[in-house]
């Protein structure tokens, strides 16, 4: 059991991001990555359809003797999270927007969430937004998703983007921003250059020490020997491979 791997899970390259901080943080683990590139964005899906595609793709996992999952995904995890931890007999810990910290740390200022339509619109965002932050700006950026599936992961595109989206709201009005998927991650850099400063929170240590604490829990934390990442596609596009050891390689 300690020696299996970790599934981890995505629509396709944004989870990448939560694998970086999860090797670095766990460096004796396995993990085994799906991004579901063919059917990506989640985003603009009904909820059906998400929960459907992530159901298929934990099995698929499970099938391969995973001893834990990580919903790397704001999107999936918001439509099928807690399916996933009643049916799987594994620990499932999922990312979802960190509207706590960023609240926290955002001194009575805004906070500003960008995150997929679909993750914006389900019960879990809507939930913590109105118990933590009832008067946090959620912003849907579908846009974001596909640069970075493209691989664009900074310069004028992102900028632009980000600006014009934020225009209605003068900077120092903004105490802290939520990057509520996790493409997002490879995108703090260009958030960063036109909104110098401001927190960013990712969602991505709250689920570190979530896995953390449940393997310890169940006795099946790695202690020793090297860990790996094993990295899986359902794109055919040998590029889309490519770019996703591009991706795992780059410091988000
Ligand atoms: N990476 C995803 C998230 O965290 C979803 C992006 C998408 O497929 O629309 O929400």
């Amino acid at each position: 059991m300690r020696n299996a791997p970790i599934g981890v899970l995505d629509s396709g390259m944004g989870g990448l991001g939560v694998l970086h901080a999860l090797r670095r943080a766990m460096p004796h683990e396995r993990f085994l990555y799906f991004g579901d590139n063919a059917n990506a964005p989640y985003g603009p899906r009904p909820p059906e359809e998400i929960q459907a595609l992530t159901l298929r793709t934990a099995h698929m996992l499970m099938e391969r003797g995973v001893k834990a999952l990580v919903i790397a995904c704001n999107t999936a995890n918001s439509a099928a999270g807690e399916l996933l931890k009643e049916r799987l007999p594994i620990p499932v810990v999922g990312v979802e927007p960190d509207l706590e910290d960023a609240h926290a740390c955002a001194g009575g200022k805004r906070v500003v969430v960008f995150a997929t339509q679909a993750t914006l619109a389900l019960p879990l965002y809507q939930g913590l937004r109105k118990r933590l932050c009832p008067d946090a700006i959620s912003i849907p950026a579908p846009e974001l998703v596909m640069m970075v599936e493209r691989g664009v992961l900074s310069g004028a595109e992102p900028e632009v983007f980000f600006r014009e989206k934020l225009r209605p709201w003068p900077l120092e009005e903004i105490g802290a921003f939520v990057m509520g998927c996790t493409h997002f991650i490879f995108l703090h850099g260009a958030l960063s250059a036109v909104a110098p400063g401001v927190p960013i929170f990712d969602g991505v240590t709250p689920v570190i020490a979530s896995l953390r604490e449940a393997l310890a829990q169940a006795d099946a934390l790695a202690a020793s020997g090297e860990g790996s990442a094993e990295l899986l596609t359902s794109s055919d596009d040998p590029e889309v491979y490519a770019r996703m050891r591009v991706l795992l390689a780059a410091e988000p």
